[in-house]
């Protein structure tokens, strides 16, 4: 554990935690312009959010390193990129459409321009980073990422993202990312900001890195 000067403690999380931050999840990627490209429908979204944060969440914990603090009011998914991925196996595309049901082509279509734009060089991606919408703007998310960050620093790897707001893209910019070229959804979708933290002891701003050439791979 880690006992941060913002008096969050941060730890990693595991399978017991599994229904308190699919919540946070959900409630806090409820609101904003991806949530309402990609489910316009209110009720729908509860439900269909649960069903398919219950799923990113188990695949963090398999396969990548999840973060949350010692009271579960936020969590981090990261994944290491150190080599391309391979390819995502048949049963995730099942388990995406059974998760996400009608809405299924939108989700697919998320995945897809993210892997199709993700950088090749090796880093760690941050797939989701969500706090606990009554704790939010409290330095909770930035006491997250920066225990995370420091480890990171430490290895001299940098960190890749998407930014889904012009809000949460600042807080990014602080803590070290810059942006490049962005993303935008197609059928009336919002943008999304790429952004890329460079190795620790970088001379100057590191350039943003070549794009993932591969379409169609994946690894969250
Ligand atoms: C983005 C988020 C993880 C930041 O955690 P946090 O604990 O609220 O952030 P901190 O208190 O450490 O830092 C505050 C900054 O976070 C960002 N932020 C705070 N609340 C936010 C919100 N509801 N939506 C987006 N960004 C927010 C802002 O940049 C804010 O700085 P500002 O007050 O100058 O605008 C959190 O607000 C959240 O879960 N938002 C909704 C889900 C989301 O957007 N996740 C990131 C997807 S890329």
């Amino acid at each position: 554990m880690t006992a941060l000067s913002t008096s969050v403690t941060i730890r990693r999380a595991t399978s017991a935690d599994t229904d308190r931050l699919v919540s946070v999840l959900a409630e806090a990627f409820f609101d904003g312009p991806v949530a309402d490209w990609l489910i316009p429908n209110h009720d729908d979204r509860r439900a269909v959010y649960h069903r398919y944060f219950t799923l990113a969440l188990r695949h963090g914990l398999d396969h990548g390193h999840v973060d949350t603090t010692a009271g579960l009011s936020a969590v981090a998914i990261w994944y290491p990129r150190l080599e391309p991925p391979r390819p995502a196996p048949p049963e995730h595309q099942a388990a995406l459409e059974a998760a996400t049901s009608r809405y299924a082509p939108k989700f697919t279509l998320l995945e897809a321009m993210f892997d199709a734009f993700h950088p090749r060089e090796p880093h760690h991606y941050l797939a989701y980073v969500a706090v606990s919408p009554g704790q939010q703007g409290c330095g909770v998310g930035a006491a997250l990422l920066g225990s995370y960050h420091r480890r990171l620093d430490a290895l001299g790897l940098p960190a890749y993202l998407e930014a889904s707001n012009m809000r949460n893209r600042r807080l990014y910019l602080r803590l070290g990312y810059r942006a490049g070229p962005p993303l935008l959804l197609p059928t009336s979708g919002p943008t999304i900001w790429r952004m890329w933290r460079g190795p620790a002891g970088a001379a100057g701003p590191a350039a943003f890195p070549a794009t993932e050439s591969q379409p169609g791979r994946r690894a969250r």
